[in-house]
C-alpha cells in the first residue's frame, strides 16, 4: 500500500492545493457551521490551507486548528489573517491541542485520510475528550461508490488538452476498504504523480467509531443546504453530539 503519514499530502499538493482542490461548496458549507457551532471555541481538523477556517474567523467565530502538514499551514499563513488563527502541527488522529471546545468539524473527505479505521477511531473518540459536554463534531465525506470500477479498480480522464492529459487511476482493497489513487498528469513539461490513499468508512460505521469515542449522532444530511440523505446521496454531512452531562 502507499504509505502515506499526516505530512505527506501536504509535500504532494500544498504548491497548487488552492487552485486545484474547490469542492464547489464552501459558501454553503461556511453558513451552516456558522448556524450550528454556537458561540463558544471551534476546531477544524486538518485545517489546510483555511479554506474554511478563514471566512469563519472572519465571521468572529474564535477557530483553531491542527493539521499534519507544515507546508499547508505556511499557504494558510501567507493569507489575510492567517497569521492569527493559532494551528498545532501534529496528527488529527491523536488531537493533542490544549483547551475545550464547543465545536469541531473535519470536512471535505478528510476523515477518510486516516488510513487505519484504528485511527480512525481514535480520532473520533479524541475529538469528544476535545469537546466540552453538549458539544458538537461535524463531518463531511462521500458515500462510497463502486460503480464505475471493474476488478476492484477504476480508470478515468479528468483533463485533455491539445499538449496535455490527465487521468486518475485508482485500485480499490476491499478488504481493508481502502482506496489507492495515482492522478497522473502529463504535459509539454513532462509527467506528475500525485498519489492518495483513502480508508473509506460507510455512514454507519462512522456512526459506531463516534459511539466507541462516547459521541452520538443527532443528524445526517445529504449535503450542505440540509438535503435530506437518501439511497441516491452520494455524500453526506453528520453531525455528532457528545452528551451533556
Ligand atoms: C483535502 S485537504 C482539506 C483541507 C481543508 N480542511 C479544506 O477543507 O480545504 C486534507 C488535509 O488533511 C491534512 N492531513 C492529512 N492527514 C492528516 C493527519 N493525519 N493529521 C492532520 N492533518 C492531516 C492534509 O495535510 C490536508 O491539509
Amino acid at each position: 500500500m502507499l504509505d502515506f503519514d499526516p505530512e505527506t499530502f501536504g509535500a504532494l499538493n500544498a504548491d497548487d492545493y488552492d487552485a486545484l482542490h474547490d469542492p464547489g461548496t464552501t459558501e454553503e458549507s461556511v453558513a451552516l457551521i456558522a448556524e450550528l457551532a454556537g458561540k463558544g471555541r471551534i476546531l477544524e481538523l486538518a485545517i489546510g490551507t483555511g479554506r474554511m477556517a478563514l471566512p469563519l474567523a472572519k465571521r468572529g467565530f474564535a477557530i483553531s486548528g491542527i493539521e499534519g502538514s507544515a507546508a499547508m499551514v505556511e499557504k494558510l499563513r501567507e493569507k489575510p489573517g492567517g497569521a492569527d488563527i493559532p494551528v498545532v502541527i501534529g496528527d488529527m488522529a491523536d488531537c493533542a491541542i490544549d483547551g475545550d471546545f464547543e465545536f469541531a468539524f473535519l470536512v471535505f473527505n478528510t476523515l477518510f485520510n486516516l488510513t487505519s479505521q484504528d485511527a480512525q477511531v481514535r480520532c473520533f473518540r479524541h475529538v469528544a475528550d476535545r469537546l466540552v459536554p453538549g458539544g458538537g463534531f461535524l463531518v463531511e465525506t462521500f458515500v462510497p461508490d463502486f460503480s464505475g470500477y471493474h476488478d476492484n479498480q477504476s480508470m478515468r480522464t479528468t483533463q485533455i488538452g491539445f499538449k496535455s492529459l490527465w487521468f486518475e487511476a485508482k485500485m480499490h482493497d476491499p478488504t481493508r476498504q481502502v482506496i489507492q489513487f495515482q492522478r497522473v498528469r502529463i504535459t509539454e513539461g513532462g509527467t506528475k504523480l500525485v498519489p492518495l490513499v483513502m480508508r473509506y468508512a460507510w455512514p454507519q460505521e462512522m456512526d459506531l467509531m463516534a459511539e466507541l469515542g462516547g459521541l452520538m449522532l443527532e443528524h445526517r444530511w445529504g449535503g450542505w443546504k440540509r438535503e435530506p440523505f437518501t439511497p441516491e446521496s452520494r455524500m453526506h454531512v453528520s453531525l455528532y453530539r457528545k452528551p451533556a452531562d
